[in-house]
């Protein structure tokens, strides 16, 4: 399989550590990637500063994107993205790109995967799930995006917060199609 590039968007959501994870996990499988594009909206600079008060998203070796820069590669389809995952997305951005409206870079490059019928992994999270919400997540799933939801599992018995994040994000990682070590369900 050849080398993928990637679109990274992060939200305003709440779990900021999700991205994290998925940006350290990103690092250690640079030999199957070929570019990384980030892009952040304002919230979820933010939201990073107050949930792990930090920005050291600025720290990652990732080409970022203003959330206006429709200059970006990925904001057209000519670029061949293969995968965007967004994580965490919010319900305002789910909504976007379940109706088309293509305002900022995030929403833009998710229409563009979505167009060229290339890969789209939502990362959502909100809880509980108004039937708008719903409708949005069916809308996407229909239009051939994955949504994968900021569930974590507790069978691998997770002993930190960056490893009850990490059982999403390894499961984002198999639907990306990017080899990893991570704990399989029976096999360890
Ligand atoms: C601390 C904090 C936590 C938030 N958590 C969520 C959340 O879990 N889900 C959500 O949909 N919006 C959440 N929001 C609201 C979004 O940030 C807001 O709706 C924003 O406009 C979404 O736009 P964006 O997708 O462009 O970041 C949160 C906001 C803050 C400040």
């Amino acid at each position: 399989m050849g080398k993928k590039k990637i679109v990274i968007a992060v939200t305003g959501a709440s779990g900021s550590v999700y991205s994290k994870v998925l940006f350290d996990q990103l690092i250690k499988l640079e030999n199957q990637i070929e570019a990384v594009g980030v892009v952040m909206s304002d919230n979820a600079k933010e939201v990073w500063q107050f949930e792990l008060g930090n920005q050291d998203y600025k720290n990652y070796n990732f080409t970022f994107y203003s959330k206006n820069d429709f200059n970006a590669p990925f904001a057209s389809g000519s670029a061949k993205y293969d995968t965007m995952i967004i994580v965490p997305c919010s319900m305002g951005t789910l909504g976007r790109i379940a109706h088309g409206i293509s305002n900022d870079l995030i929403s833009r490059a998710a229409d563009v995967i979505l167009k060229e019928r290339r890969k789209l992994i939502a990362v959502v999270r909100d809880t509980p799930f108004s039937l708008i919400h719903i409708n949005n997540m069916k809308t996407v799933t229909e239009a051939g995006g994955i949504i994968c939801p900021a569930n974590p599992s507790f069978y691998s018995l997770p002993k930190s917060i960056e490893e009850v994040a990490g059982t999403v994000i390894s499961r984002v990682l198999d639907l990306a199609d990017l080899e990893q070590q991570s704990y399989r369900w029976q096999e360890d």
